[in-house]
């Protein structure tokens, strides 16, 4: 997968016994990308993080069948991952920090790969086609770690005093599984992991198989039919207390509740999940996967914590004496199922479109329970000077999380409310994860999505609150 059309790289030589066979293919095919077999681009293109996914294929599926060891950290296994070649490649990455690889096959065959930083070079024995469908299946293992962003939050592999838990939001995926770790690039998963008897797998999708295996283990298959970009994939190993049940409009819902994290405003959230997805469905539209819950994990509290939208049921965070999930987080966790996980930015630099929107969640349940009107919550944020230190269009790597993507995201969507009427705005709410379901879209994506609701020039609107920097005069 990749961004945007690039200069591309110079081609090395071919092997001369494949050049005529190429010759005869550029005829025709590679008048365009392509052209004779080259390495695939360690990067998508994304505006801030370089490195994150890769070019040159797309994923549709990816197997993975691990083992974890909670005593020593350790897992293992194999990541089966099904793509399609976008241009010929004779060697392409995978995203991987850390681990060890010990094998790489391609349709089969045995490959060469080296690493490099957190690119995991592939070699396959024979180069492969523009529009070639291609299983890759690395063998590897090693206690996965957390990675640090540029703004010095973690993610990846959380190791806890009974099991581990993942979380991958931007990059954090790569620390557990090789994949092209971009949200651009979505697919469907099957994710299986052993673990000692006793203790409880939980990830996205839906429990498809809990069975025995050698060696007093089990093993926990979830499948996820929905596409899913690699930050949203989640795994969740411990002692869970599992409560199912179904919204009234009959989807399942999972969840999975750590003991030690079951304080009582987390316990009085928790019940709340089929009235909440149900309110929401209401206002954003049909929920977008085929079920949904939560998972209340428990990291302790020597590490920092933030619930994080992993798709199907986001995951909260316990912290002795933290309630961990107060219900407008939840709220906010759940809008992302829509805003983020159906449709999903089309890079990072589209955040925003995430946390505006579900920030703007939490002010129509404030005000839907009788709290501040999402007048005054606007008003609110408008007041706030953090709100106001850079533009929600153009964060740096750095600036992911601050405060102005989620507020003035949100200051967004209500100008853009009071603009052209609560009619089109709800109307534009249920529309917009509507047309993009399942997929990705950009800011620019969203402004010219914005002009079919309204007669209203929206410029001025997006100039002054989406990429301006400066504060208005008045909200
Ligand atoms: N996406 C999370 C949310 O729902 C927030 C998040 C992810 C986050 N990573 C983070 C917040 C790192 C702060 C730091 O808002
Ligand atoms: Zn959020």
């Amino acid at each position: 997968m990749r961004l945007r059309p690039r200069v591309r790289p110079p081609q090395r030589a071919l092997p001369r016994a494949l050049a005529s066979l190429f010759l005869a293919c550029c005829l025709t095919a590679c008048a365009g990308d392509g052209g004779s077999p080259g390495a695939g681009a360690p990067g998508v293109g994304d505006p801030l993080f370089p490195n994150a996914g890769n070019g040159g294929y797309d994923v549709g599926h990816y197997g993975l069948d691990l083992a974890y060891d909670p005593a020593s950290g350790r897992l293992s296994g194999t990541a089966a991952v099904t793509a399609t070649a976008t241009r010929p490649l004779r060697s392409f990455d995978l995203d991987l920090s850390g681990m060890r690889v010990d094998a790489v096959t391609v349709a089969g065959q045995g490959a060469q790969f080296s690493r490099a930083g957190t690119e995991l070079v592939v070699r396959p024995a024979e180069p492969l086609e523009r529009g070639e469908r291609f299983d890759t299946v690395i063998t590897y293992q090693g206690v996965p770690g957390v990675i640090t962003d540029p703004d010095g939050s973690q993610e990846g592999w959380f190791r806890t005093d009974d099991g581990a838990l993942a979380l991958g939001e931007p990059v954090g995926s790569m620390a557990w599984f090789p994949g092209d770790d971009h949200p651009s690039d979505k697919a469907s998963y099957d994710i299986t992991v052993s673990v000692p008897h006793g203790l409880t797998v939980v990830s996205n999708g839906e429990l498809a198989a809990a069975a025995a295996r050698a060696g007093g283990r089990t093993a926990f298959h979830w499948h996820v039919a929905q596409p899913m970009a690699t930050y949203l994939a989640t795994v969740a190993i411990g002692h869970y207390t599992v409560t199912k049940a179904t919204t009234g409009g009959g989807l399942p819902v999972y969840t999975a509740v750590d003991p030690r994290s079951n304080d009582p405003q987390t316990a009085a959230a928790v019940s709340r999940i089929p009235e909440i997805v149900t309110w929401e469905s209401g206002i954003f539209g049909p929920f977008p996967f085929s079920s949904t819950g939560a998972i209340v994990a428990h990291l302790g509290d020597r590490q920092g914590g933030y619930a994080l939208e992993t798709q199907n049921r986001p995951v909260f965070p316990g912290n002795e004496g933290t309630p961990a999930m107060p219900v407008t987080t939840l709220v906010h966790e759940l809008s992302h199922e829509w805003y983020g996980d159906s449709v999903t930015p089309h890079s990072w630099q589209d955040i925003w479109l995430n946390e505006g929107f579900a920030t703007y969640a939490e002010w129509l349940w404030k005000a839907h329970e009788g709290g501040p009107t999402e007048q005054q919550s606007a008003a609110a944020a408008f007041a706030a000077t953090a709100n106001w230190a850079f533009a929600p269009a153009s964060p740096t790597a750095a600036q992911l999380f601050a405060p102005p993507v989620y507020n003035r995201g949100a200051l967004v969507l209500h100008e853009l409310r009071r603009t052209m009427g609560d009619a089109a705005f709800f109307r534009l709410l249920r529309a917009w994860p509507a047309a993009h379901r399942h997929g990705n879209a950009s800011t620019e994506d969203f402004t010219a999505f914005c002009a079919h609701f309204t007669a209203k020039d929206l410029n001025p609107l997006f100039t002054t609150w989406l990429y301006g920097r400066a504060k208005p005069a008045h909200i």
